[in-house]
């Protein structure tokens, strides 16, 4: 990227990171190296110690009861994939959303045809971006469900959605309630305990501030009997045993760790626990605030997702006449704005949104080191391409 590029594509994966993270991931590599729990020397302890500290520091930014209900996955996707496959049995009736992306909705799918599960997708209100939370309350009330699965805040409109009504009816109806945090992890302050999560996804790779090939699960203390491992293997411990360790987090950490990236991670962690999440968020609500206002002033410009509620910083908007590809394509290529057009693996969104005869809509996602020159000018942009039509 060249120095006057600006980079809004924040809700894809974070850039840059701090510098921290640069210099851990490097200093792994070339002075330490070593394969996580697999050594018999002294930097097999260095490597114990950083895991544990990343562990816990991600515990400390999602408040969970400790470091051991953090497992280290490759990204959101691989850990929704993980949980899904592993609590769900053949039969089981799932109460989703049609916010989801398409790292639960294909998952999804496929279990449906594997599993024969009863899976009910619950619509949101196109205007506010919020979930019909009745309907998905009476959905969770009318038949027993296994899970009830929600996105936590769209990567579409970048809403939050209310999940403490859902986590209420939840567990009133006996149902597991699982988040995908891929947006609000890093970006909002929020507790799993106090939301009783009682399991998560999310990457390390977008608003953690980690390397690229990071995500975490979280499961809830006393729930990892329910949930099988998908992947089965070495993982330096128990090797006598023909049998997958039963215990929370190397029941699902079968293989090698992605140390680099986990060096990388563990440095984004302490960096975002000094910065605080809430400044962090204030500081990107700020300036996505200000672009959503400026963008909602340009004549032929539809900004998505309500003002009202909680927004993790996305704005997402489309051009009257001009396909979202071909909006992507000048802002990249007449004013270096990198930003994310189409329906960003989430159809179902752009389906209630109206979107999907535009080729979906044009995502811009300011992140911790975007400043206020960066909107001003997506904003400037967005009026002179307006301007031209
Ligand atoms: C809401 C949501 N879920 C899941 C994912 C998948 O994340 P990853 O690329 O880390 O697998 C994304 C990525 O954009 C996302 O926005």
């Amino acid at each position: 990227m060249t120095d006057n590029t600006i980079y809004l594509d924040n809700a894809a994966t974070s850039f840059p990171k701090p510098d921290c993270v640069y210099a851990a991931a490097d200093k792994y590599m070339r002075e330490m190296g070593i394969a996580f729990g697999r050594g018999s020397h002294a930097g097999a302890s260095d490597a114990a110690r950083l895991v544990a500290q990343c562990r816990q520091r991600l515990a400390m930014i999602l408040d969970a009861e400790s470091g051991d209900r953090i497992a280290f996955t490759f990204n959101c996707t691989d850990g929704l994939n993980l949980l899904l496959r592993g609590v769900l049995r053949k039969g089981d009736r799932v109460v989703t959303s049609t916010l989801e992306h398409n790292s639960v909705l294909r998952p999804l799918q496929q279990l449906k045809s594997e599993f024969q599960l009863d899976v009910v997708h619950v619509d949101f209100d196109p205007g506010t971006g919020l979930l019909d939370t009745n309907s998905f309350v009476h959905e969770l009330n009318s038949q027993p469900a296994r899970l009830a699965v929600l996105n936590h805040a769209s990567n579409v409109t970048g809403i939050v959605q209310p999940v403490e009504m859902i986590s209420a009816a939840a567990h009133e109806t006996g149902a597991l309630l699982m988040l995908d945090a891929a947006q609000t992890v890093g970006h909002i302050p929020f507790s799993v305990r106090d939301l009783k999560i009682d399991m998560l996804a999310t990457a390390g790779h977008k608003g953690l501030l980690g390397p690229l090939g990071t995500g975490i699960v979280y499961i809830r203390d006393g729930l990892e009997d329910e949930v099988l491992p998908i992947r089965c293997g070495g993982t330096g411990t128990d090797s006598e045993s023909p049998l997958q360790p039963l215990r929370m987090p190397t029941k699902f950490e079968s293989g090698n760790l992605n140390m680099p990236g986990l060096a990388g991670l563990n440095a984004a962690a302490e960096w975002i626990l000094q910065q605080s999440v809430a400044d962090l968020h204030r500081r990107i609500h700020e300036l996505s605030t200000q672009l959503a206002q400026a963008l909602r002033g340009i004549r032929g410009v539809t900004v998505f997702g309500g003002v009202d509620a909680q927004n993790v910083g996305i704005v997402s908007f489309s051009l009257d006449g001009m396909d979202s590809q071909d909006v992507a394509a000048v802002l990249d290529q007449s004013f270096q704005i990198r930003c994310r057009a189409g329906l960003h693996c989430a159809p179902l969104v752009h389906k209630t949104l109206g979107t999907m005869p535009a080729g979906g809509a044009v995502r811009l996602s300011p992140g911790s080191f975007t400043v206020k020159a960066d909107v001003t000018a997506a904003a400037e942009a967005v009026t002179r391409l307006a301007a031209s039509l």
